[in-house]
């Protein structure tokens, strides 16, 4: 072995060394096994005597690693570093080194020795590594705007070379511009491994146009053998409130008794927790909640309305409020009992915050404005006054009875169809409804009481000429009347009947066109008795006039007679 290597030295010194221009390169994956190939895998010299690994110490001093004899299966590892238990050899005289690290990042050089020439390969290896992991750390879970907020520290750790990091925001690429955006990078090698860990830090002011996006932003960690995305967000973005807005919530108009909610709505992100509301000059401060509420609210609570921001009085909003009412008060309720010929008048007092209408019925029916200077039975209903305004409706009413002792309209007499009774009929005028007596016995007796007015009839059958009353009464008076009612029998046989006894119609017609007969004969007789008179010259006056009045009087008759 030595004697080899003896003679390699004089070889050495005797100048036969060929090196072959220029430097080979193989990368390879951390902690895996290094290739390095001699003479780029190209197949020995045929005279080949050995070949020897070697590499170049961080001083510039070779050190030895392995040979291989041609005639030797075997290497010899000549190594006495760490490189002793990680190098060997394959049969193409690949040299071998396994769990690359770093520090192999060194010239390995392949020596071919052959009989007639000595040829050396230099390799330069270099060793990548990619991040073993992306992380981002500090990450904020909102931005504020116009405020510098630290989005995050991306992290990219022991990685060779080292990673490089960029943001981006939605896909845009971010530059540092000192102000808004603004990107700390830094990198830690690792004194053991040589490794890198690559950081960058983003602090991002947000802007009014990013309030719309809810940006999204990203970290790219970029390196030779893996890229990786990391995204955060969207990120809600903070903003303090600049103004406030008072929203009355109620149904319009509002109207008294309403339940009014005063609602403050300030423009900030998150939105504030705790308002002033200006009551009726009276501060309150109202606390997780945005609205407070007048209950029941009155006329008297119309006024301006003020919300501010509890922490900036300052940011304040105002609102009117105008509270709607209605009010009908009638001088009269109830039951209401007049009476009749008396006069009534009837107040209403209205309230009212605006424009309305009113309305007057009676019994159901529209009628004016009630307003009696004299009662009459007919007045008495049911008045309804009904005032009503949007939203807005009174009303009220009264029960108007009107009252009076009875009065007799009429008394009155006819024969019944078979002409054995007579009907007598009396109506009376009254509230309440008055009583009927009559002087005689009846058989049937028929009643109606209509609108104060009321009918009683009775059947009677008079034996005797007799002088009927009819007596009226109620709570307040009475009042009588009487009629003459001729004996039925005498009827029968005297057509003529006196005190106006009533008589059927078709006697009282047959009565009138008998008597337009005597007349006509009468007057034939008169002009006969005139011309025969004129041509004697002579005329009695007496006679004619006599005749006349007989005459006159059976009409009368005829007609009293009905
Ligand atoms: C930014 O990205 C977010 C989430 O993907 C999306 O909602 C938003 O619309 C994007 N904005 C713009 C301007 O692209
Ligand atoms: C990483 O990204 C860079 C630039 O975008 C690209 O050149 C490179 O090929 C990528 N690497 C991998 C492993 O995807
Ligand atoms: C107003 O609020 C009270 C409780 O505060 C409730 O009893 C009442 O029914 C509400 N009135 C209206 C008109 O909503
Ligand atoms: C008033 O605020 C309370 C508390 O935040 C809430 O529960 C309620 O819904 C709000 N009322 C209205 C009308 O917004
Ligand atoms: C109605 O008017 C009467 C008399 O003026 C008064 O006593 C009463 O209180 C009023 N009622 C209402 C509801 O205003
Ligand atoms: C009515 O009849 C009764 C008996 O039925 C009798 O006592 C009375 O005298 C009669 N009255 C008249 C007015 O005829
Ligand atoms: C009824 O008859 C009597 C005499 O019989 C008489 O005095 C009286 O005036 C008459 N009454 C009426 C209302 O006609
Ligand atoms: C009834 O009255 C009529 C006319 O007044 C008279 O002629 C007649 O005699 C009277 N009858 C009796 C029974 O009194």
């Amino acid at each position: 072995m030595d004697s080899t290597l003896s003679l390699f030295l004089v070889f050495v010194s005797a100048g036969i060394l060929h090196q072959v221009r220029g430097t080979g390169k193989v990368t390879a994956l951390y902690g895996e096994t290094i290739v390095v190939p001699c003479n780029r895998g190209a197949p020995p010299p045929q005279d080949l005597m050995f070949i020897k690994w070697k590499y170049e110490r961080d001083d510039g001093s070779a050190g030895d690693l392995l040979v291989k004899q041609a005639s030797n299966d075997k290497a010899t590892v000549q190594a006495t570093d760490d490189y002793a238990t990680r190098v060997s050899i394959d049969d193409k005289f690949n040299l071998l080194i396994s769990k690359a690290s770093l520090l192999d990042q060194k010239t390995f050089t392949c020596m071919v020795v052959s009989v007639t020439n000595l040829m050396e390969y230099p390799v330069t290896v270099v060793v990548l590594k990619k991040p073993s992991s992306v992380d981002i750390m500090d990450k904020t879970d909102v931005l504020h705007k116009d405020k510098p907020t630290t989005v995050g520290t991306c992290v990219a750790a022991d990685a060779n070379p080292a990673a490089t990091i960029t943001w981006t925001k939605n896909g845009t690429l971010l530059v540092t511009d000192g102000k808004a955006i603004v990107i700390t990078p830094s990198m830690k090698l690792d004194p053991a491994t040589g490794l890198s860990t690559t950081s960058s830090t983003l602090q991002y002011a947000a802007t009014k146009e990013d309030i719309g996006i809810r940006p999204v932003f990203a970290c790219v960690s970029t390196h030779v053998l893996a890229n990786k995305t990391t995204e955060l967000g969207p990120f809600p973005i903070h903003y303090p409130s600049e103004q406030v807005n008072l929203q009355i919530m109620s149904k319009s108009p509002i109207v008294e008794g309403d339940n009014v909610t005063l609602k403050c709505k300030a423009d900030g992100n998150p939105p504030p927790s705790s308002f002033f509301f200006h009551i009726k000059g009276q501060k309150m401060l109202v606390e997780n909640s945005d609205n407070f509420t007048l209950s029941g609210i009155s006329r008297e609570a119309t006024g301006e309305y003020k919300c501010s921001l509890a922490d900036n009085e300052k940011v304040e909003a105002s609102q009117s409020i105008v509270v709607n009412y209605l009010n009908l008060n009638l001088s009269l309720t109830g039951r209401v009992v007049k009476t009749v010929g008396d006069a009534l008048s009837i107040k209403v007092e209205k309230s009212a915050s605006g424009d309305h209408k009113i309305k007057w019925t009676k019994n159901g029916n529209i009628v004016n404005e009630p307003q009696f200077s004299k009662l009459t039975y007919s007045d008495a209903g049911v008045y309804l006054c009904e005032v009503s305004m949007t939203r807005l409706m009174q009303r009220q009413g009264f029960e108007l009875v009107v009252e009076g002792k009875p009065v007799i309209t009429s008394l009155t007499k006819h024969r019944a169809g078979d002409a054995q009774h007579k009907v007598l009929t009396c109506e009376a005028e009254g509230v309440p409804e008055p009583e009927f007596q009559w002087s005689v016995n009846s058989t049937d007796e028929q009643s109606t009481y209509i609108n104060g007015k009321a009918i009683h009839k009775i059947t009677v059958t008079p034996m005797l000429n007799l002088t009927v009353s009819c007596r009226v009464s109620n709570k307040l008076g009475e009042d009588v009347i009487s009629i003459n009612v001729s004996s039925v029998f005498k009827e029968e046989n005297e057509k003529k009947d006196s005190q106006g006894d009533s008589e059927d119609q078709s006697k009282l017609i047959v009565g009138v066109v008998v008597g337009l007969i005597v007349a006509a004969a009468i007057v034939g007789l008169i002009y006969w008795l005139y011309m025969k008179n004129t041509r004697q010259g002579s005329w009695k006056t007496g006679e004619k006039e006599t005749g006349t009045s007989e005459e006159s009087k059976k009409l009368e008759e005829n007609n009293h007679a009905v």
